[in-house]
């Protein structure tokens, strides 16, 4: 699939969240930080505004759940019209079953891991998922600092994809920028979540060609 840019809409004007997806047009996703101020100390979006969000766009959505009872909440935004659904595995009880209740609905299932959780438990569970999200900041705000401790994680789940024989795509979400997307990709990484960076630059879709060129070019 190659590298994919998934601009996030956190650090995005709320007010006028149409207009702000229409000025991303190269995203190959939009990505949704769905909080629910239990999960993590915020609170943003629920399915219906997600639903007129996807109504809105022809580039489809990606789904952050930061949100607690996962289990009993996510598919609400596969049938909400998200293409791809992430929960995290801290916050579900049968994560097995959810990743294959989220495909039989026809998204990808996808599985995040905050920075202090291990991805070699999960090993086993990687055929059963369509993405592996690493996050390198603690979840919750958008425009925190990258944590360069998670780059070893980056290059162990990818040597465990490489293991497995998958395809499982490999997402890293916080604090990617410029600075920092060099030194994902050259870990392995191939999906990048940018929030601030690209909502803070003056041609946020310009930045997303930026940030895929220098992906493209450290994963050579
Ligand atoms: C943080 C969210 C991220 C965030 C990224 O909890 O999951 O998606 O919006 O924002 P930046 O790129 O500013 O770190
Ligand atoms: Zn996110």
């Amino acid at each position: 699939m190659g590298i994919q840019i998934t601009p996030s809409i956190l650090n995005a004007d709320f007010a006028r969240l149409g207009e702000e997806v229409a000025r991303i047009p190269s995203a190959d996703w939009v990505h949704v930080d769905v909080m629910d101020n239990h999960f993590v100390p915020n609170l943003t979006f629920g399915p219906a505004m997600v639903e007129a969000l996807a109504r809105s766009t022809p580039t489809p959505l990606d789904a952050h759940l930061m949100i607690a009872d996962v289990d009993r909440h996510a598919m609400t935004y596969a049938e909400a019209g998200c293409s791809s659904v992430t929960f995290h595995v801290e916050a579900a009880q049968a994560p097995v079953r959810l990743a294959r209740e989220i495909r039989s609905a026809g998204a990808r299932a996808s599985m995040a891991l905050r920075p202090a959780t291990p991805v070699e438990p999960y090993e086993d569970l990687l055929p059963e998922l369509d993405m592996l999200l690493l996050m390198t900041v603690e979840p919750g705000f958008g425009g925190q600092k990258f944590l360069d401790l998670c780059l070893p994680k980056i290059r162990r789940a990818r040597a465990l994809m490489a293991k497995h024989g998958v395809q499982t795509w490999l997402q890293v979400d916080g604090g990617i920028s410029l600075e920092t997307i060099e030194r994902c990709a050259e870990a392995g990484a191939d999906v990048f979540v940018a929030g601030s960076a690209v909502y803070s630059a003056d041609d946020p879709d310009a930045m997303i060609t930026e940030l895929r060129e220098s992906a493209a070019a450290a994963a050579g």
